[in-house]
């Protein structure tokens, strides 16, 4: 992902002149960065006519049930594009590189473990977890902050099905999301130096408890390939894509706001909240427009729509609340 500062550049600093000076350049160091990465995928485009991807799906298949809460009426993102095209640090920096490296994720045994603000702390095996709730098929817009999106089918439950099961206490405000970690495991997560391990993300509890935020296992209807966070993961269709955790081991209930991982790294930029915005900028980019991968170049900008166009279902979480404030 693009969105990391240089190391050098703490974001408590960003406050004298002197600092605004070193914060302009960082804005230099992203629009480069930028610019270097729509030049990747333009050549990773090329590529593809010159000798198109074949992907062999490597899933199990999952029994899944329809879903009322389904996005209708928008092209699918293809499963080869889906599965290549990723953001997951811990197995590197590049789009193409956890496709290539995330293949040594230990999926089986798998844990989550529940603890924090809840009755008693828990453990669920991912297996308990899969047969929790019927799965569903769910297609969700996809919008990471990088401005590119996708269209992808998930497959999953609302995540407050299993937050029922846990039991939290009236002071549980607030959910964090941990990702597994193994240095030996994820060698790449280094390659960026600024970031603190595990991932971490968070949401309110009201966010959580909402029907579309989805433990996800699947997508295309088989189980999550490790690139995109097997064997289960967050999927928060409003947010920017940062806030859905991959290859979740701990869920903690606290009544603070929990530290999220680019919100440590740079929170003038990155905020807790995160909802898609087309009217607040993010450095380097404007949030207004998108890239939606995988369509001819004609046809890819887009206009991005407030929420991510979830707007009649979320909008009433953030009633009386400044959004630019509370980015
Ligand atoms: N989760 C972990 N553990 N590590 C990561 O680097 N990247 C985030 C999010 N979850 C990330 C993560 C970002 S920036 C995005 S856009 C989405 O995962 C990308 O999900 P995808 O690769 O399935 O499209």
């Amino acid at each position: 992902m693009l969105i990391g500062k240089p190391p050098d550049i703490p974001s408590s600093e960003i406050t004298s002149r002197d600092a605004h000076l070193r914060f302009l350049n960082r804005r230099r160091f992203l629009k480069g960065a930028a610019a270097a990465g729509v030049a990747a995928l333009a050549a990773d485009r090329l590529g593809q006519l010159i000798s198109p991807r074949t992907t062999v799906r490597a899933g199990t298949k999952l029994q899944t049930v329809p879903s009322p809460l389904t996005t209708t009426g928008e092209q699918l993102t293809s499963y080869a594009d889906i599965t290549h095209y990723n953001n997951f640090y811990e197995f590197g920096v590049d789009k193409g590189d956890p496709s290539k490296n995330a293949g040594g994720l230990p999926t089986r045994p798998w844990t989550v473990k529940v603890d924090g603000k809840v009755v008693k702390p828990l453990t669920f095996d991912i297996d308990t977890l899969l047969k929790l709730r019927p799965l569903e098929d769910r297609v969700y817009r996809h919008r990471c902050v990088e401005a590119w999106s996708m269209v992808i089918p998930w497959v999953g439950y609302s995540l407050s099905e299993f937050i029922k099961q846990c039991n939290p206490l009236p002071s549980a405000n607030y959910v964090q999301f941990l990702s597994y970690y193994d240095r030996h495991v994820e060698k790449w997560a280094g390659q960026d130096p600024g970031i603190s391990w595990p991932y971490s993300e968070g949401l309110r509890m009201d966010e959580a408890m909402h029907p579309l935020t989805l433990l996800t296992f699947g997508l295309y209807g088989e189980t999550l390939p490790n690139q995109d966070g097997a064997p289960v993961r967050i999927v928060v269709p409003w947010k920017y894509g940062f806030k859905s955790a991959k290859s979740i081991v701990t869920v903690r209930f606290s009544d603070k706001q929990p530290p999220t991982t680019w919100n440590d790294q740079a929170s003038d930029e990155y905020g807790f909240y995160s909802n898609v915005n087309p009217n607040v900028d993010r450095v380097p980019w404007s949030q207004k427009t998108e890239r939606r991968i995988g369509l001819p170049f004609y046809q890819q900008n887009r206009t991005t729509l407030m929420f991510n166009g979830y707007t009649d279902q979320v909008a009433s979480l953030y009633a009386g609340m400044d959004l630019r404030k509370n980015y």
